[in-house]
């Protein structure tokens, strides 16, 4: 193995503390730099690693060490950190989803085409033992052809952990466009890509009141729909429903299940790297766990980011900038056709990302 990839790290808030960790576990990957535009959040958050340097975003980009960006910011920051980060030659790899929108996730993408640098997206989570093993499932027919999957996610929304919970609820957040990246990207690896939606959705009230933190008790105000409901036409004819809700108390129904001609899949969080698999087979009684048969085992945020930057130049990465603005643009497009009572056909495509042999995750 060659040197470390270089990692520097713009956004460090309440997500970074998971990438740091990992990045820490894997040789292949190496913490140099961080920035934020809170500069003391940046230095706290970095305390337990020795060596890296707390710097403006300007300096990190210019900082000829740092081989890939990780961009950690708000949704409403990805699009303008990421063109600065190609703009300085860089790779760069996003939290979901891509961008606040996906004309803005499209400028990225045209943007590193032509600057010849590369574009990863999370989740990463999609990689893990979970919704892997349930794809190995498929591919090797043991539900025959898949016709069907549900897709369910409701919460009383971010508001009550989260001590900034404003992205939530502006554009680029909401149900579907927080957790939606989740569901869609793993409906995608497990069924393909989406060829048309058809969307209806409903937001509850005006204001949600934060938790937790400094804030607690503030009203932030809710311009996104919180209750998203929807189906994916995919291209293989397959129709996933999906229900993604900040408007529950709580649910019962299973994250993801996927229903063959020959047989049904309960598939794992897809927002979690592990769980089980359970198959029912046409005329079997009840449910069966599957052995944990491929994916990064006891994998964690920043899997993806090895996985993108061990990816072979001219190979498309699993965690690809295209499969994200798919995901991205199947979204949208949902809440498109939600507003306009009509289905919308998906202009934008994808591979179905190649799978993951079980394999340590670091
Ligand atoms: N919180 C979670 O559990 C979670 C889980 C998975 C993914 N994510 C994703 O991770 C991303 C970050 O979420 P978070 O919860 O850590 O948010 P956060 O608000 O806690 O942190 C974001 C950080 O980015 C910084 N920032 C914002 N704009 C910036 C800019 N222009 N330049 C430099 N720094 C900037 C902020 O100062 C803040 O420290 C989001 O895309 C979110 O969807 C969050």
């Amino acid at each position: 193995m060659g040197r470390p990839v270089n990692v520097g790290v713009v956004g460090c808030g309440a997500i970074s503390a998971q990438y740091f960790q990992t990045i820490d576990r894997l040789p292949q990957l190496r913490l140099v730099a961080v920035a934020d535009l809170d500069l003391d959040r940046a230095r706290e958050a970095v305390r337990p690693y020795a060596g890296v340097d707390v710097v403006s975003v300007a300096d990190l980009l210019a900082d000829p060490r740092v081989d890939v960006v990780l961009n950690l910011t708000i949704p409403a920051a990805h699009a303008e950190i990421a063109l600065q980060a190609i703009a300085a030659g860089k790779d760069v790899y996003c939290e979901k989803p891509l961008a606040a929108t996906a004309e803005d996730a499209g400028r990225m993408l045209r943007a590193a085409g032509e600057a010849g640098v590369r574009v990863g997206c999370a989740p990463d989570t999609v990689l893990g033992t979970g919704t892997q093993t349930a794809r190995k499932a498929i591919d090797d027919g043991l539900i025959g052809r898949p016709v069907a999957a549900t897709a369910t996610m409701m919460t009383p929304g971010h508001e009550r952990w989260h001590p900034n919970p404003d992205f939530y609820y502006v554009p680029g957040g909401g149900p579907l466009l927080d957790m939606g990246p989740y569901y869609v990207t793993s409906l995608v690896t497990l069924l393909g890509p989406v060829t048309t939606v058809i969307g209806a959705a409903s937001r509850t009230r005006a204001k949600r009141t934060i938790g937790s933190g400094p804030r607690r008790g503030e009203d932030i105000p809710v311009t996104v729909d919180t209750h998203v409901t929807g189906v994916l036409v995919h291209d293989s004819g397959a129709l996933s429903t999906l229900v993604m809700s900040f408007d529950a108390a709580a649910t019962k129904a299973p994250n993801i299940e996927v229903h063959g001609e020959a047989g049904s899949l309960v598939v794992p969080d897809p927002n979690r790297f592990d769980g089980s698999v359970l198959l029912s087979q046409v005329g079997e009684q009840g449910w069966r766990e599957l052995p944990v048969s491929a994916g990064y085992a006891e994998g964690g945020r920043g899997v993806g980011l090895a996985d993108f930057t061990a990816t072979p130049a001219g190979e498309e990465p699993r965690t690809s900038g295209s499969l994200a603005y798919h995901v991205l643009d199947v979204m949208e497009s949902l809440l498109a056709s939600a507003g306009s009572g009509t289905a919308v056909s998906i202009t934008s495509t994808c591979e179905r990302p190649s799978p993951v042999l079980l394999q340590p995750g670091g």
